[in-house]
């Protein structure tokens, strides 16, 4: 579905702030993209939809090469919802930005208005639907540029940072949004440094640092690589920091849960 082949990419006057990324990431699969700040991955994903161009090497979306193609065409396509959403939102109304996309893309008019209210609705952003998004809070914002990308259903979706102002509610209700769209066969791709979110919802993991992967496969194995994380500036979640600790303190081999639960137990029956 997404296809990157040896991705090099500098800004004007910068160095590279990418150097030889591969990758693929297959149709209707759930993958996280994980790194520190500034470690490249909004660069890299703004090369999914083509708003960026390789310097060297080659993106492919749909087997389309994205320095051939435009912005508007690969948007269709793969939808991206910006780290901030102040960068993408302009309208004068939550209602008028979730309908842009969809009247530019020519949708008939009965068919904008029955999908917008459908994704306000279900981001629980109906009652601002005549509010100017400006004067929502972040979290709110963010989810009006979820809304405007996710009404025309791109076959790719890709977040970056999506969980950032959102609290805990919000965001077990992103993970069973997100599960639903993968579910019915999109491919997503959240772009995040908030390990706890991708331990406990997204199966499969790239981890970049400083403009290179460094870790690619199943999340929960390269979350419990503490050599792995250490080298690449993510803290653990914080269930496996206690684990690691404990078996650290001889809890050996690396102990359960429940274990975890015995020792703490233990420790406060023996402390005076
Ligand atoms: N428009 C730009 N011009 C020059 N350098 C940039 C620009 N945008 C980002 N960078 C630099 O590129 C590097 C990667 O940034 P970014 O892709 O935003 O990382 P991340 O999303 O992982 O935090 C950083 O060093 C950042 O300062
Ligand atoms: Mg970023």
């Amino acid at each position: 579905m997404i296809e990157v082949q040896d991705l090099w990419f500098r800004y004007p006057e910068s160095d590279y702030v990418l150097k030889g990324i591969s990758l693929e990431v297959p149709r209707q699969s759930y993958v996280a993209i994980l790194g520190e700040n500034g470690a490249g991955k909004t660069t890299l994903v703004k090369h999914f939809n083509g708003l960026l161009k390789p310097t060297r090497g080659k993106v492919l979306v749909c087997g389309l090469d994205t320095r051939e193609h435009s912005v508007a065409s690969l948007a269709r396509r793969v939808g991206l919802v910006f780290q901030n959403p102040d960068h993408q939102l302009f309208a004068n109304t939550v209602y008028e930005e979730v309908a842009f996309a969809l009247k530019n893309f020519g949708f008939p008019e009965e068919e904008v208005k029955r999908r917008v209210e459908a994704i306000l609705a279900e981001l629980e952003l109906d009652r601002y639907r005549d509010r100017s998004p400006f004067l929502l809070s972040m979290g709110e914002r963010k989810r009006v540029a979820l809304a405007s990308v996710l009404c025309y259903e791109p076959d790719v979706l890709v977040l970056d940072e999506p969980t950032t102002g959102q609290d805990h509610k919000q965001k077990e209700k992103l993970a069973e949004l997100l599960q639903r769209l993968v579910d019915k066969g999109k491919t997503v791709v959240v772009v995040t440094h908030d390990v706890e979110f991708v331990a406990d919802h997204i199966p499969i993991s790239i981890i970049l640092s400083r403009g290179q992967i460094r870790g690619q496969g199943k999340t929960l194995e390269l979350l419990s690589n503490e050599d792995l994380l250490a080298e690449t500036f993510l803290f653990p979640p914080q269930l496996t920091a206690i684990l690691w600790k404990l078996s650290k303190l001889g809890l050996h081999p690396a102990p359960s849960v429940e274990e975890v639960v015995e020792a703490m137990l233990q420790a406060r029956r023996q402390s005076p």
